[in-house]
């Protein structure tokens, strides 16, 4: 089986920003209350004009310039959603009519909630080794606003919209290690399609319990697989639901914080668009550049947890 390396990254933001002062006029919250248990200061709304289908676009051709590949080269495409306008086409589809990527591929969206985009790397990765692919789109991308109702203090702050992608390539040796898990549950629930407006239910503090469990086995158990210490990690981009859980994990782990990405204050949690999104100012901030080694970890709804141990390349410009 061969491994995978990210080539290009981009990234969507919906245009309404949304600070904690303006939920405060709404609902019996305030800034003081919502930054010091979350991390969060604002997050970003769709605007009339936009989705989760127009922002996943957007990042999907801004990871494919970044990449210096073209949409032809593309062999499977896989999003990680849980809030797409349609339960069919998939949201991956219309990204690839959109775009015009060919036909004769595998095409598909990954409901792992905020573990979506990790998940998707991971099952783009076996389509590429099945199919003989060279180049995978994998995207995670939300519109949570329109699944938030915004009377209830408890999750209204918690969540904004945004996209990211990346681009990866087969490789031949390199590095790669995965792990991926499940515990059946409703910590965090969403209704499906029926009579009633499908809403966000999330039971915080058992799902905070389960994320700072979660995020350091990832990276113990990638860790173990990789033979290799976080000293060897350039960077560790987990998934941006609060910025106490990754504080927790730092401290657990006793691991230099400074490796820790976070952009929760200016995004909150955009579930399966958290890691592509913080991966992308990653990449475009040159915290970790071409070579790099990185660690990708989510959690969220499902329960789900996932991992992936990964390094940056660039575009192998003798395959595909
Ligand atoms: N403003 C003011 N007060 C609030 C707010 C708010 N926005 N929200 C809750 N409170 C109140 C509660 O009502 C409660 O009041 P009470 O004591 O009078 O009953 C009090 O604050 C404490 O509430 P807790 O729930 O105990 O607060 P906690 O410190 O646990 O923080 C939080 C809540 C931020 C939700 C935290 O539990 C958390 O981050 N959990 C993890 C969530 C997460 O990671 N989700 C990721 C997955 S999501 C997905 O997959 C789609």
């Amino acid at each position: 089986m061969k491994n995978i390396e990210i080539i290009g990254t981009g990234m969507a933001k919906a245009k309404r920003c949304i600070t904690n002062d303006d939920l405060a006029k709404t609902v019996d919250t305030s800034d003081e209350w919502i930054t010091t248990r979350t991390g969060i200061k604002e997050r970003r709304f769709c605007s009339e004009e936009e989705d989760a289908y127009t922002l996943a676009y957007e990042a999907a051709r801004n990871a494919l310039s970044s990449a210096n590949v073209k949409a032809e080269e593309i062999d499977c495409i896989v999003c990680g959603t849980i809030s797409g306008e349609y339960v069919t086409p998939s949201m991956a589809c219309l990204v690839q009519k959109e775009l015009g990527i060919k036909e004769d591929i595998p095409v598909l969206d990954v409901n792992a909630a905020c573990s979506g985009f990790i998940y998707g790397l991971e099952v783009a990765r076996g389509l590429l080794n099945s199919t003989g692919g060279s180049y995978g789109l994998v995207i995670g991308c939300e519109h949570l606003s329109k699944l938030l109702d915004m009377e209830d203090r408890n999750t209204c702050v918690l969540f904004g919209d945004g996209a990211g992608a990346c681009v990866i390539q087969t490789v031949e040796g390199g590095l790669y290690q995965s792990v991926l898990g499940a515990r059946g549950g409703y910590e965090i629930a969403v209704e499906g399609p029926g009579k009633e407006r499908s809403i966000i239910h999330m039971d915080g503090k058992a799902v905070f319990k389960f994320a700072v469990e979660a995020i350091p086995k990832c990276l113990h158990e990638l860790q173990k697989k990789g033979n290799i210490t976080l000293d060897d990690v350039d960077m560790v981009v987990c998934h941006q639901a609060n910025s106490r859980i990754i504080d927790h994990c730092i401290r657990k782990l006793h691991a230099d914080a400074g490796k820790f990405y976070k952009n929760m204050d200016r995004f909150g949690n955009t579930s399966a668009a958290s890691v592509p999104m913080a991966l992308d100012e990653v990449v475009k901030t040159k915290k970790a550049k071409v070579g790099d080694t990185l660690m990708l970890v989510g959690f969220g709804g499902g329960l789900t947890w996932a991992g992936v141990l990964l390094r940056i390349g660039e575009k192998h410009e003798t395959i595909g």
